[in-house]
C-alpha cells in the first residue's frame, strides 16, 4: 500500500535519513521505531509531504507521493497526527475535527471560524458525531483546547485524523505522556480503526503498546533502517537490542 524507496533527507550538513526503505502492507498495524533522532518523524513529514526529500520516492496505491503537496495527500486518503499537537486554541473540538475533514482542507478553516456550526451540512455533522462517538469525546465537542486533559486533546487529534476517512494512518507518538489507563484505550482505538479495514503507520516509544499491536516492526538509528520483522524477530534483534541498551546507558 505504501512503499518508500531509497529516501534520503537533509538538513543543512546533517542526514537526518538516509536511503531509507520501507514497505507497508494494506490492513496492517505497521510500527516504525527507533532511538530520539533517528529519523522517524522525518520519514513522516516525507510521506505526509511537509518536507522534500534530497532523494527517493514514496509510492501510494503505486502513485509516486513526491510530487504531491500536504493537501492532496488528504484527498489520497492519508492522514495523521502530530508529535507536539497541532490542534487550534480558538476552536472548540467540534471545529477542530471539522477542520481535518478533507472536502474543507483549506477553506474549512476559516469557513469554520466565520461561520460556525449551524451551517455545517447533516454529512458533516454526522462524520463529527460518528468520529466523536468511536473517541468517546462526544460529550465535549463544545469544549476548547485548554479545557482538556492531554489524553482527550490525543484523542481529538485522532478524531481529526480519521474525519477524512482515511485509508492510512500516520500516528506519531499518540501514546506519548499519556498514563496506563489512556494507553490502553488508545490502543483499543488502533485495533477498533484496524478492524475497519484501515491501515495504520505508528511512531511510538511505548515498547509494550508497539509489541501488542505491530504485525510488523521497522527500526531506525541515525536516520537508517537497522531492522525489519515481527515483534518477536525484532525484539531478538542483537543490533536492536545494542541501540536500545546503549540509548538507556546515556539516559
Ligand atoms: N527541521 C529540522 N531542521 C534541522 N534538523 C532537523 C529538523 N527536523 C529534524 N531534524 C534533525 O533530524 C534528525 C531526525 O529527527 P526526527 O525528528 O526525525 O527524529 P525522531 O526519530 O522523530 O526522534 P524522536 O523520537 O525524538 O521524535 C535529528 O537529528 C533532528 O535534530
Ligand atoms: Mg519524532
Amino acid at each position: 500500500m505504501l512503499e518508500v524507496k531509497g529516501i534520503t533527507v537533509k538538513f543543512g550538513g546533517l542526514t537526518a535519513v538516509k536511503n531509507m526503505d520501507m514497505t507497508v502492507e494494506k490492513g496492517k498495524i505497521h510500527s516504525l521505531i527507533g532511538p530520539n533522532g533517528a529519523g522517524k518523524t522525518t520519514l513522516f513529514n516525507v510521506i505526509t509531504r511537509v518536507i522534500n526529500p534530497v532523494e527517493g520516492e514514496v509510492y501510494y496505491k503505486g502513485e509516486p507521493l513526491i510530487k504531491l503537496s500536504a493537501e492532496e495527500i488528504i484527498s489520497r486518503k492519508i492522514s495523521r497526527t502530530f508529535q507536539n499537537l497541532q490542534l487550534f486554541n480558538g476552536m472548540n473540538v467540534y471545529e477542530n475535527i471539522y477542520s481535518g475533514y478533507v472536502n474543507n482542507y483549506k477553506k474549512g478553516i476559516f469557513s469554520v471560524l466565520l461561520k460556525k456550526n449551524k451551517n455545517f451540512d447533516s454529512e458533516t455533522r454526522e462524520k463529527i458525531l460518528y468520529v466523536s462517538e468511536l473517541l468517546q469525546i462526544k460529550n465535549r465537542l463544545g469544549s476548547y483546547p485548554s479545557q482538556l486533559s492531554y489524553g482527550l486533546l490525543k484523542r481529538v487529534e485522532i478524531a481529526r485524523a480519521l474525519i477524512s476517512d482515511p485509508d492510512l494512518l500516520l500516528f506519531d507518538e499518540p501514546a506519548a505522556g499519556l498514563n496506563h489507563t489512556e494507553t490502553s484505550e488508545v490502543e483499543d482505538i488502533f485495533e477498533l480503526v484496524n478492524r475497519q479495514g484501515k491501515t495504520i503507520l505508528l511512531v511510538e516509544h511505548d515498547m509494550a503498546l508497539v509489541m501488542k499491536v505491530s504485525d510488523k516492526i521497522t527500526v531506525m538509528s541515525f536516520g537508517e533502517k537497522i531492522a525489519e520483522g515481527t515483534p518477536a524477530e525484532v525484539a531478538n534483534d542483537p543490533q536492536v537490542i545494542r541501540v536500545y541498551l546503549g540509548e538507556r546507558e546515556d539516559a
